[in-house]
């Protein structure tokens, strides 16, 4: 078999963490879900590196450039979204995200959810999506610190397993090289 010499280090898991907040992207109010993304999937997920972070606002072209960049320059594992999945006007993180991704992953955010009942039934107010663009899984979360983490705890367990997955999958290669264009 021939070595893959475009893969990365295989024990490493690029990591983008995006929080997406009017507020916090106009300075009005600190940034706490991403630093709480950030150290919780440092901590839960060997191997993982937070390459970047951003924050920007409730913006779908804003929110969907951010992912598509992510995942066709930067090539990221994983990128994680933090806020705007819920009921306001505003929370259009889902939508950015279904635009941008090549397939949906459901499961993921049916198992975020069940998971979260058991906590709280605000967890159905959560419309969260998550899905695969070329190689890179996008995960969307909830705003709060609280919610964010305990949602990535729920599918932190499958990640390095979907992660592999996607490193092999032959087909993942056709955003790449392209630029970061938003579907
Ligand atoms: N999931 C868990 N595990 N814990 C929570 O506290 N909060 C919910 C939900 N999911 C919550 C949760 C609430 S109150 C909302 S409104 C939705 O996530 C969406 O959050 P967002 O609009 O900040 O993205």
């Amino acid at each position: 078999m021939e070595p893959n010499i475009q893969r990365p280090e295989s024990h490493m898991i690029r990591v983008g963490v995006l929080t997406v907040s009017d507020r916090s992207a106009r300075g009005e109010r600190p940034d706490m879900g991403g630093p709480a993304v950030a150290r919780a999937v440092v901590e839960s997920l060997a191997g993982a590196q937070v390459v970047a972070r951003n924050i920007v606002p409730d913006d779908q072209p804003a929110i969907a450039a951010w992912l598509a960049r992510g995942a066709d320059v930067l090539r990221l594992d994983l990128i994680l979204t933090t806020g705007g999945t819920g009921f306001a006007p505003r929370d259009v993180t889902p939508e950015a995200t279904a635009n941008v991704v090549d397939r949906a992953a459901p499961g993921l955010a049916e198992a975020m959810r069940g998971a979260s009942l058991h906590i709280t039934p605000h967890a159905m107010l959560s419309r969260a999506v998550a899905g695969i663009r070329g190689r890179t899984l996008i995960v969307n979360l909830p705003g709060s610190p609280k919610a964010a983490v305990e949602n990535l705890a729920v599918i932190a367990p499958v990640l390095p397993h979907a992660i592999e997955l996607l490193r092999e999958s032959p087909d993942a290669e056709r955003h790449h090289g392209t630029p970061a264009a938003v579907a």
